[in-house]
């Protein structure tokens, strides 16, 4: 009884801790054991980077975090990307979902965090569009197979992912991915994001070899570096 509750008393401090460490910069924050897993991960099971309550903190503000406009890579290719259904991975405050939606897609956008989804609905009734947004943890959603002629996936990696996005394209369907890369770790902005949440250079247009790659690019401006493609479904 009294192991029980020792147990039990250990793990809740551990919990409490690490859901600190989730809100200090990057919500995705966590310390890691050498093994790579951190002690709440081993607990529990889930990473604090997937954690809800770190990502509705950063969003818990009437500003737009990353802005009301779509990253530009989106915006420089929109008119190669036939228009149709598009999922928004991670849609976060809706800034490229609703860009698609003005656009003419029909758009569901998933996050886990419901603070951001509140910002995504705000912003798309501004712009007097539709989206449907989905509260869900990427971890765990299915996305549906042949559905989507357009997936976007923006600054947010889990490599597992990678497979469904591709099955959840219908044929040509597109692809749009960017992400930090290692690069990032050198500068401010990047230095509390863990780095199995980067891409390594050349990474993405590797996982997507077995697409038709039809932009890819490494970018560095001397405050941000990202990878970026744009891929069809064969
Ligand atoms: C860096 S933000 C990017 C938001 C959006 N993609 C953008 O570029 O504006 C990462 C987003 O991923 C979401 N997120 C983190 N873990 C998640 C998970 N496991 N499932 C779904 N969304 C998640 C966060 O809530 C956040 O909106």
């Amino acid at each position: 009884m009294q192991a029980t509750r020792f147990l039990t008393t250990l793990i809740a401090f551990f919990l409490v801790s690490c859901d600190r460490g989730a809100t200090t910069g990057h919500p995705g924050n966590e310390s890691e054991n050498p093994g790579g897993r951190s002690f709440y991960e081993m607990v529990t099971g889930n990473s604090v980077g997937d954690g809800q309550s770190g990502w509705d903190k950063l969003f818990n503000t009437s500003r737009y975090i990353y802005g009301k406009d779509p990253i530009p890579f989106l915006s420089k290719h929109i008119n190669k990307i036939p228009k149709g259904d598009a999922l928004v991975l991670a849609v976060g405050e809706g800034r490229n979902g609703v860009y698609l939606a003005r656009k003419g897609f029909r758009v569901t956008g998933i996050d886990i965090s419901d603070v951001a989804l509140k910002k995504a609905h705000r912003l798309a009734k501004e712009y007097n569009v539709k989206i449907n947004l989905i509260q869900g943890n990427l971890k765990f959603y299915k996305i549906p197979e042949n559905k989507y002629d357009l997936i976007v996936n923006v600054t947010y990696f889990r490599k597992g992912l990678i497979p469904s996005i591709k099955a959840g394209l219908k044929r040509g369907g597109a692809v749009v991915f960017e992400n930090y890369t290692v690069d990032h770790l050198k500068y401010p902005a990047g230095l509390s994001v863990p780095k199995r949440f980067l891409v390594e250079k050349g990474e993405l247009r590797a996982l997507f070899s077995d697409f038709q790659i039809l932009d890819y690019q490494e970018t560095d401006d001397g405050k941000e570096a990202k990878a970026h493609l744009l891929a069809i479904k064969p």
